[in-house]
């Protein structure tokens, strides 16, 4: 079909956290335009919804040596250990831009910016706003600077559909439905010399999770159904502490940050003994995947679903202005920090992997960049440390900006010709019904959530193989004509959970944050090394 509209640009960036806004402020300097395109509103994923802050070398006696060792320490011997030094040197000048965008940091009365703990860094190193609001700050400076440049386009409400590729296979553009009213409603395609994915995370493919609703998998879907590498897909992140909720508790939770440990809580059972000490030298404040696993022992010794954070000694002023957003849920739910113990659990929050970049960002896919958390840059290893992910956005947009500024000045960024109405007519995406999207969420939190074993993965990749089947109705309605949000996100969610589960049957040991019942413990012979997947040709 021919599609309802196209647009052309420079660049084209799909999705609007930091990573991405990031990368379109930047090609701006190099003189290109910008095409930003989000499936919801501008501020609705994740970045907004960080609290603990943003971690770099800023500190007094501080260094990106050590943080580089933090790093690699948390990534479990599966770091790039080039792409963290990348990180660690960029990123303190790369927060100091972020603050010369408008961000504004909580500082002393003398300027200079606090900094709070978080787990497995051994120094004070994270850079936080508004107390726990971080990412709502950092989110609110960027938006603001990209709606004030008339050079960069922005569309909301538009689902990415597919890569477009020239003929010599290099990256041309997307096809996307843009929901809503207006010229741009429907069905159409944007024409651009480069595409970057900065489409977030996959959280949503559990059950209960940090990330909100839009995090779906979609940029590593879209960019495996492109033929694109992708990497490290077992590395699923698990929060030590959401607000627990009920044992059934689905969907976005409420985060309690790290910081809050990072500042003197501690955890402890329901009897109020603390149970990380002797676990750890750090203990709170042991990386992140120690802390989820002790918490998880817990709850299985004691045959609960929650544990308890303790922060009743911060007292209510300090609760009042160092933890707003946390004190405001927490009440919201009846429990009351200064006075009561926290119920906490273990919630999905990161995927350490993603789509495999080079350290200009680049894809295995000529002319398509990722950056932020829908990458794999080789900073997270195993295992990503705490509050390095807003600042793995801010770095490696930037350089993806760098590049694509040094490609343009060299004129090896060219328009691309592309055919859309064949690229849309050869889509072939098997829609599911939205109604999948539970059952996957299902089966993923029952069989390839915190603990897993060569049984349960072989259940969760029997259920999602069966669950495609019985969808398979949708195969033949499933034309990208007439695409609702909700099929192509539940599409989205089983391609991911399916490359994610092989990934994680694959990888017969525990290693960072990938835990196996059935090989528990880290095989360096055998497993040091990273897991990558593709597509086939038949879409497996
Ligand atoms: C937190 O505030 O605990 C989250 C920090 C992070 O995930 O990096």
């Amino acid at each position: 079909p021919a599609p309802g509209w196209t647009a052309t640009t420079d660049v084209v960036v799909v999705g609007s956290g930091v990573a991405g806004l990031t990368v379109a402020l930047n090609v701006r300097r190099a003189g290109l335009r910008a095409t930003v395109v989000t499936k919801a509103m501008l501020d609705d994923g994740s970045t907004r919804w960080a609290q603990g802050g943003i971690a770099a070398a800023l500190g007094e006696g501080d260094t990106p040596e050590q943080h580089l060792d933090d790093t690699l320490v948390a990534g479990a011997g599966l770091c790039d250990e080039d792409a963290v030094r990348t990180l660690v040197t960029e990123g303190p000048d790369a927060v100091r831009r972020l603050i010369a965008v408008g961000a504004a940091f909580d500082q002393d009365e003398d300027g200079t910016i606090l900094l709070t703990r978080e787990g497995g860094h051994h120094r004070r190193r994270i850079a936080h706003a508004g107390g726990d609001a971080t990412g709502a700050e950092i989110s609110r400076a960027l938006v603001a600077a990209v709606r004030n440049d008339p050079g960069i386009e922005l569309i909301e409400h538009a689902l990415v559909l597919d890569l477009l590729t020239d003929a010599d296979g290099h990256a041309a553009g997307l096809t996307l439905h843009v929901m809503g009213e207006g010229q741009r409603d429907g069905v159409g395609a944007i024409r651009a010399r480069a595409v970057v994915l900065a489409t977030g995370g996959m959280g949503q493919v559990f059950s209960a999770t940090t990330n909100p609703a839009v995090s779906t998998g979609d940029g590593v879907a879209l960019a495996l159904r492109a033929g694109a590498e992708v990497a490290d897909l077992e590395f699923v992140q698990f929060h030590p502490t959401v607000l627990w909720l009920g044992a059934d508790a689905e969907g976005q939770q409420p985060l309690v940050s790290e910081a809050v440990r990072g500042e003197g809580a501690h955890l402890v059972d329901a009897s109020g003994e603390r149970f990380m000490l002797g676990q750890h030298e750090l203990a709170e404040l042991a990386p992140r995947d120690i802390v989820a696993k002790a918490i998880t022992r817990q709850m299985q010794l004691r045959g609960t679903d929650r544990m308890y954070l303790d922060g009743r000694h911060f007292g209510a002023e300090m609760w009042e202005h160092r933890f707003p957003t946390i004190l405001a849920s927490c009440r919201a739910h009846g429990i009351d920090p200064v006075t009561d113990l926290i119920p906490v659990a273990p919630a999905a929050h990161y995927a350490s992997g993603g789509v495999r970049t080079d350290p200009a960002g680049r894809t295995t896919v000529p002319g398509l960049y990722a950056c932020g958390e829908v990458a794999c840059t080789g900073v997270h290893g195993a295992n990503r440390l705490a509050s390095n992910s807003l600042l793995e956005g801010l770095v490696f947009a930037e350089r993806i900006a760098a590049d694509l500024a040094a490609r343009h000045a060299a004129g090896d960024l060219p328009e691309r010709a592309v055919d859309v109405a064949a690229a849309l007519e050869a889509s072939t995406v098997p829609l599911l019904a939205p109604e999948a999207r539970a059952e996957i969420q299902r089966l993923m939190s029952r069989g390839a959530g915190v603990l897993r074993s060569a049984g349960s993965m072989a259940a969760t990749a029997e259920g999602l193989t069966v669950l495609a089947r019985e969808a398979s109705a949708y195969l033949d309605e499933g034309k990208p004509a007439d695409p609702r949000v909700e099929t192509w996100e539940a599409a989205n969610l089983h391609l991911v959970a399916t490359a994610l589960v092989a990934a994680a049957a694959r990888r017969e040991e525990t290693r960072g944050c990938h835990w196996r019942e059935d090989f528990p413990d880290r095989d360096d012979a055998r497993w040091q090394h990273h897991l990558v997947t593709t597509l086939d040709a038949d879409g497996h």
